[in-house]
């Protein structure tokens, strides 16, 4: 079977077995091309909600499909490929976020919806990185405890100083690669060109940075600028996407180690499998989970749509 081939049968079967396909912007050019819906977190979470299909496949990480489910637990919710996980989702557990709920009463904990399920269900709110900063100057307390990413979180208590925001020592290990060194480097290697970043960096470097955001955001910010040459500071497939997008402009990577392993994990063979029904990585929450995971999430939605 070529390439091509795979793509026509996966799009056959998504259809006759009534499966829509999400894929987050770090997946591959192949499977955008096969997928009903590509997006940033929160675009995802939206789209979770609305999708009419009985079957969702996720491409992208554990924590995603499990938002999916949360969402809508009538629906068959798939994984794209069984390691798929996020290391930073799986930084903290229950027991850490209920102490220091005791430690710090009256805070609101907001989560970055790179968490697991089972450590929203003690969240007060989800944040993605495209929202974060409106829904927490939407959150009627001024006092947060913000969970796990303290790189996004200082990002956002930086744009919002009012805020009294607690700071954890978590982040995901994939953008905390980059340097403010590789910064340097970039920018002496291509001075006509501007530096995009995701929040997720470190500080220091988004701070170098001349437009931080989610990865819809960056991509959204490079196709509509007139400037013709950008630097960019998240996973590397983003690089990839935006010079199909815009081959009349250069796209150069702020580090060449900026590479997630686990979204790298789904092959268009893994969805073809699961579209086929021979590979089967079902999510699977009990009621409880689901119910008290899916409040932080409706808060994101109504905060975020003030
Ligand atoms: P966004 O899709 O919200 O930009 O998040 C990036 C990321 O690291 C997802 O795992
Ligand atoms: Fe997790 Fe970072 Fe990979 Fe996103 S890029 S899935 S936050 S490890």
């Amino acid at each position: 079977m070529t390439v091509q081939e795979m793509k026509n049968e996966i799009i056959r079967l998504k259809k006759e077995n009534d499966i829509c396909i999400l894929a987050h912007a770090y997946q591959s050019h192949d499977i955008f091309e096969v997928a009903d819906f590509i997006g940033d977190s929160y675009g995802l979470s939206e789209k979770a909600a609305s999708a009419k299909e009985k079957t969702i496949l996720m491409c992208g990480v554990r924590f995603m499909a499990e938002t999916v489910k949360i969402l809508s637990p009538e629906k068959t919710v798939l994984l794209s490929h069984t390691d798929a996980g996020c290391p930073m989702a799986e930084q903290m557990d229950k027991e850490l976020i209920l102490q220091l709920k005791e430690k710090y009463p009256g805070y609101t904990v907001a989560a970055y919806i790179n968490t697991t399920a089972e450590l929203k269900t003690v969240c007060d709110v989800c944040v993605t990185s495209s929202s974060a900063v409106k829904i927490i100057r939407n959150i009627e307390n001024d006092n947060i405890l913000f969970i796990p990413d303290c790189n996004l979180g200082e990002w956002v208590a930086d744009t919002i100083p009012e805020k009294n925001i607690k700071l954890f020592n978590g982040g995901c290990p994939t953008h905390l690669r980059i340097s403010p060194a590789d910064v340097k480097r970039a920018r002496a290697a291509h001075p006509d060109a501007i530096v995009l970043v995701h929040p997720e960096c470190r500080p220091e470097v988004t701070k170098m940075a001349d437009f931080a955001g989610s990865t819809t955001e960056i991509m959204d910010y490079a196709v509509k600028s007139e400037h013709k040459e950008f630097i960019i500071g998240t996973e590397n497939s983003i690089v990839e996407h935006l010079q199909y997008s815009c081959p009349d402009k250069l796209f150069f990577a702020l580090s060449k180690d900026c590479v997630c392993h686990n979204m790298r994990l789904t092959t268009l063979g893994d969805v073809y499998n699961a579209v086929s029904g021979r590979v089967r990585e079902e999510i699977s929450l009990d009621a409880e989970t689901i119910k008290l995971a899916k409040h932080p999430i409706d808060e994101m939605h109504r905060l975020g749509s003030m």
